[in-house]
């Protein structure tokens, strides 16, 4: 299995002959190594409907006939736009012929904001967990912390966990810190953090709070190989 990272939320796992993309912010993403057109996954997973997290995901779908997989009111509206969608909600897990997919919860909101300035609800934020070739593989999506994050890496110990830091819309280096104690995964990505000023934040010091845990601060565009 290899996992990439490509600013912001972006993280890509190829399994077998599968290429699954979560998160596809790419237009307007000033961090990412990605183009839109280069993009052929077979999979997209999202953790919810906020614009920074679907992102290019209508186009790279109809682009490439990739299966859309998304908390299920997204699943529903994403439908709608002519891609292929399947629609999942927390709690519940789906085996694929890739591996499976777990929903798990997240305290956030989810809505997509559209052209004409409409907000579109969508659903409840969530986590995703992928189990694949005997790996497990968390995105918590933007959330706060919360303590069932302590029920979740015990139900299904992580291999990586990527967690947000960058603060004021999702947990800040602090929270995150407490998190990696909570989810206590063997390796631990930072995500959402420098994309906009609001979310600025300095990895290090994440990764020097959450001492006594492996952290990983990722470049854009590496890969690591599990
Ligand atoms: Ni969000
Ligand atoms: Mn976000």
């Amino acid at each position: 299995m290899q996992i990439s990272y490509h600013g912001h939320s972006i993280v890509k796992i190829k399994t077998g002959n599968y290429t699954i993309l979560i998160d596809p912010f790419i237009t307007g993403n000033k961090l990412t190594d990605l183009e839109v057109g280069n993009e052929k996954p077979d999979i997209i997973l999202l953790t919810h409907g906020h614009n920074d997290h679907v992102g290019d995901t209508v186009a790279i779908a109809k682009a490439s006939d990739a299966l859309v997989i998304a908390p299920n009111e997204l699943a529903v509206y994403l439908g709608w736009q002519g891609i292929r969608t399947h629609g999942m909600n927390i709690g519940g897990a789906y085996k694929f012929e890739f591996g499976t997919v777990k929903y798990t919860q997240a305290f956030h909101s989810s809505s997509y904001t559209t052209e004409t300035n409409e907000i579109i609800y969508t659903g409840m934020p969530a986590g995703i967990l992928v189990m694949a070739e005997e790996k497990t593989i968390y995105h918590a999506g933007d959330t706060a912390i919360f303590g069932d994050m302590e029920m979740i890496g015990k139900r299904h110990p992580i291999d990586v966990a990527f967690v947000p830091i960058g603060d004021n819309f999702t947990m800040g280096p602090e929270d995150a810190a407490y998190a990696v104690e909570l989810l206590n995964p063997k390796l631990t990505v930072p995500i959402h953090f420098n994309t906009f000023p609001p979310i600025e934040q300095d990895p290090e010091t994440f990764k020097a709070l959450a001492e006594g845990h492996e952290v990983k601060i990722m470049e854009i565009g590496e890969t690591l190989e599990l």
